[in-house]
């Protein structure tokens, strides 16, 4: 049977909370096969730890039959290297929010991965065109057919996170369906349609956005964000009346900076918001100066331990 995405094998780069989700949706809403790679072999484990947590918790809840549990879990196998995942027909990077770091593994992505496949990026907010800048092979033309057909395969794949949470029936709002689609200057409308009908066979609903800083999603997210913890700075609330505003004033699922360092992280917040700034010069993107006291503490949230909130990891 055809498939419009045509994706028989995926590869996913980074094992991280985005990754991992990634792989959970594709192996078990899309069932296609997918190898997971990731420099550090302790990330893999931590990351297939949870993927067996999270299909062991729907079969206990009765929203999953084991077999197909068993069926998605032998879908996802580990690649040791990008090498090894030459054969992919598409791959979805989701490593931190470096913009050198990104553009060295598409390079390394169109030199090694098959001519046709598609090459995403989960970023959330570096220029998906400055990352398909860097495919073009040495020496030839930027607008020369060998460059287009390069370029034309990248794009910005944009999941949320937590990735894996998709059915509450009980809630009054979809949780995490959105998977965000960032054309780059280059990208050809094949990779387009393939990548749009790949996050809906994942389970997901795609929203697009021009490439512009931080997309739609950053771009609207980041500030508000930033801007409460700028009330907290400036002493107009406190950390839980800011929390409370928003989830009980506006409905929202947590407040902004439970939100900031429960799912996202404060070093990427701040990541993303220079990002903003940087690519804007406008100056509501600033960081706020207790965000970046913040990360040089290395107060991150949750992964860290400590935040604005304490956690018990
Ligand atoms: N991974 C996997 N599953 C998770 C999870 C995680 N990190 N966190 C929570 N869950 C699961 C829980 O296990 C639970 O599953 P169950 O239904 O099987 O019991 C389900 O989510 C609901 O959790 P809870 O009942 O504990 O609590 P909530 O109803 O408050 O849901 C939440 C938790 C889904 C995280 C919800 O609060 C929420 O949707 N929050 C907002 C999320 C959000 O805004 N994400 C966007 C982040 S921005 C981003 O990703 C973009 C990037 O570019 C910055």
């Amino acid at each position: 049977m055809s498939i419009p995405h045509g994706i028989k094998r995926l590869g996913v780069l980074g094992a991280g909370q985005m990754g991992t989700g990634i792989a959970f949706v594709s192996a078990l809403h899309a069932k296609v096969p997918v190898l997971l790679h990731d420099k550090s072999a302790h990330q893999i484990s931590k990351g297939l730890s949870l993927i067996d947590k999270l299909l062991a918790k729907d079969v206990s809840k009765g929203r999953l039959q084991a077999s197909d549990a068993a069926d998605a879990r032998a879908r996802i196998q580990t690649a040791d290297s990008v090498e090894a995942m030459r054969d992919v027909d598409m791959v979805v990077e989701a490593v931190s929010e470096n913009l050198d770091l990104k553009r060295a593994i598409f390079r390394e992505f169109a030199a090694k991965i098959r001519p046709d496949a598609i090459l995403a990026t989960n970023t959330s907010s570096i220029s998906i065109t400055k990352i398909a800048g860097a495919v073009i092979p040495e020496g030839e033309p930027a607008a020369g057919e060998v460059a287009k057909a390069v370029s034309g395969r990248v794009v910005g794949l944009h999941f949320f996170n937590p990735v894996p949470v998709m059915w509450r029936v009980d809630a009054m709002y979809e949780y995490q369906k959105l998977v965000e689609l960032i054309s780059a200057v280059q990208t050809s409308q094949d990779t387009l349609d393939r990548s749009r009908a790949f996050a809906e066979a994942c389970g997901k609903e795609v929203a697009t956005s021009q490439d512009v800083p931080g997309f739609v999603s950053n771009a609207l997210l980041m500030p508000f964000i930033n801007e409460a913890i700028m009330c907290l700075e400036k002493g107009v609330a406190t950390r839980d009346d800011i929390d409370k505003t928003f989830r009980l004033g506006m409905a929202h699922p947590m407040g902004p900076l439970q939100l900031g360092e429960l799912l996202i992280g404060l070093d990427t917040c701040l990541s993303i918001q220079q990002t903003l700034y940087k690519g804007t010069s406008d100056s509501k993107y600033r960081p706020s100066v207790l965000l970046e006291r913040m990360v040089d503490a290395q107060y991150l949230g949750k992964k860290s331990g400590r935040g604005f909130y304490e956690y018990n990891n």
